[in-house]
């Protein structure tokens, strides 16, 4: 390792438009597959990083495009960003001259806010994009504001931007969450690190990415400490020290590729899996018949026979940490249509992350959306390949897994939204046998 700047490894961005999938069903998958970094942690820790000046490494970082993003979105304001090796980062937030987050940023990934809490704390100011402004989305990000605010920040909102100052040092504060989120909590952690007092989170979200980003603070030095499952405290910190960590595996993508091995009737071994942090949905995908046996860090699935109607219907809700993850919905609701009877979905965290099955009614499945937060699944049915359109990240997975099960050939536009959050998928799933090759739809254009 060089420790440089002259010689980094760097990872190729795919094109991000007009790329499709084409994934012919039936392949029956085999085989071992590891499991990556988790997205949702490591862009949270490379932001960590810039709570102090010394240098921050981190190891099995996801090769993806959101960390490519959030990469990109930290050099641009100063901060020295190295890559010597696959899976490595080492971040130097010395210098940081420019403490404006873009609407560039924010438009490709929502996560840039996370910026907020710690620029705020330790340069005094930072001017962010409204990621959830009607350009792309719903999401809001009030609570993040709110918490800043309760820790003594002016915040004023103009022509789409957040315009944030801390006169002085930020100070701890009892900050109350109307429901539990998950980028407010550490959003509000970060920035209470480098605060002067206590400050008191709840509720506090229970993910283990949560966990996973209390672990390096306190490795930097910070007094951070989760005193009950729904209660951070922290004791600010005058200053951070650089420190060294090794991102946990990715649950949500383990879940993924559990419900790949069980619709292919499949026999799969996830390596570097956190079974420990997969219990509700492991509880609902082994109460419907596929069989699951954890390891200490390893995940073997074994799937009924692909189209045998073996599997039952299943009722999911789901809830903030440890319950039913909404990211594991979609993938969830491919292995539904296989199941014999009726099942039904409640998405209790947000109202857009139903409206995708319209892109597996066109592929067979029989299912109602009754409304935002709820729809019914009748199976088993026979999926067929056509072409379907990916609308976001998660969605854009399970279609992938809805046409390893299916008969035929399936063509999935729009292939540059797994990349946000998947390393290497395709090569994932040739490795397991399947057949699926990611190809240029049109005219292939190149990031900058
Ligand atoms: C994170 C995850 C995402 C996951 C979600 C829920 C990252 C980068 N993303 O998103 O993959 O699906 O947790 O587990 O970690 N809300 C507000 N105002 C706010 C913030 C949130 O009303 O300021 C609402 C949201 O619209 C949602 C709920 O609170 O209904 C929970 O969202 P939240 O936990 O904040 O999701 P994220 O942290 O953005």
């Amino acid at each position: 390792m060089t420790g440089g700047r002259l010689f980094h490894w760097e990872y190729e961005p795919p094109p991000v438009e007009h790329e499709v999938f084409r994934v012919e069903g039936g392949a029956v998958l085999r085989g071992e597959v590891v499991i990556s970094g988790a997205k949702n942690a490591a862009l949270k820790l490379l932001a960590a990083a810039t709570l102090t000046g010394e240098r921050c490494r981190f190891t099995n970082v996801p090769e993806i495009e959101d960390v490519r993003v959030m990469v990109e979105t930290l050099r641009d304001l100063g901060v020295v960003v190295d890559h010597p090796a696959p899976n490595v980062y080492e971040v130097a937030s010395g210098d940081v001259d420019w403490l404006f987050v873009p609407l560039e940023a924010a438009a490709k990934m929502r996560a840039s806010f996370i910026l907020l809490g710690p620029l705020l704390a330790r340069f005094g100011q930072v001017i962010m994009s409204n990621p959830g402004g009607d350009r792309i989305g719903r999401r809001p990000v009030n609570l993040h504001v709110d918490a800043m605010r309760a820790l003594g920040a002016e915040i004023d909102y103009r022509n789409g931007y957040y315009f944030a100052r801390a006169p002085g040092r930020l100070r701890g504060a009892e900050i109350r969450f109307p429901n539990v989120t998950v980028m407010g909590t550490e959003n509000a952690m970060l920035a209470a690190t480098l605060a002067e007092g206590r400050t008191v989170i709840r509720p506090a979200a229970q993910e283990p990415e949560v966990d996973d980003l209390i672990a390096m603070l306190r490795k930097m030095g910070a007094d951070v400490e989760r005193t009950a499952p729904d209660t951070i405290e922290v004791q600010g910190r005058r200053r951070l020290r650089g420190a060294e960590h090794s991102v946990i595996p990715d649950r949500i993508e383990a879940g993924t590729f559990v419900i790949a091995a069980a619709v292919t009737g499949g026999e799969v071994t996830l390596r570097g899996a956190p079974c420990d942090h997969l219990g509700a949905f492991l509880e609902v995908v082994t109460q419907m018949g596929v069989q699951v046996a954890c390891g200490r860090d390893t995940i073997e699935v074994r799937g009924a026979p692909r189209g045998s109607g073996a599997y039952h219907a299943a009722d999911v809700m789901t809830a903030p940490y440890p319950g039913f993850a909404t990211d594991l919905q979609p993938p969830t609701c491919i292995l539904l249509t296989q199941a014999r009877g009726t099942s039904r979905v409640h998405e209790t965290i947000f109202e857009d992350r139903l409206e995708w099955l319209g892109e597996l009614a066109r592929m067979g499945a029989d299912l109602q959306v009754q409304d935002g937060h709820h729809a019914v699944i009748r199976g088993p049915s026979r999926l067929h390949g056509t072409t379907v359109e990916i609308g976001d990240l998660r969605a854009g997975a399970s279609l992938i897994l809805a046409a390893l099960a299916a008969d035929g050939t399936t063509t999935i536009r729009g292939a540059h939204h797994v990349h946000r959050g998947y390393e290497n998928i395709e090569g994932k799933f040739v490795g397991l046998g399947a057949r699926i090759e990611r190809l240029a739809e049109g005219t292939v254009i190149a990031t900058a």
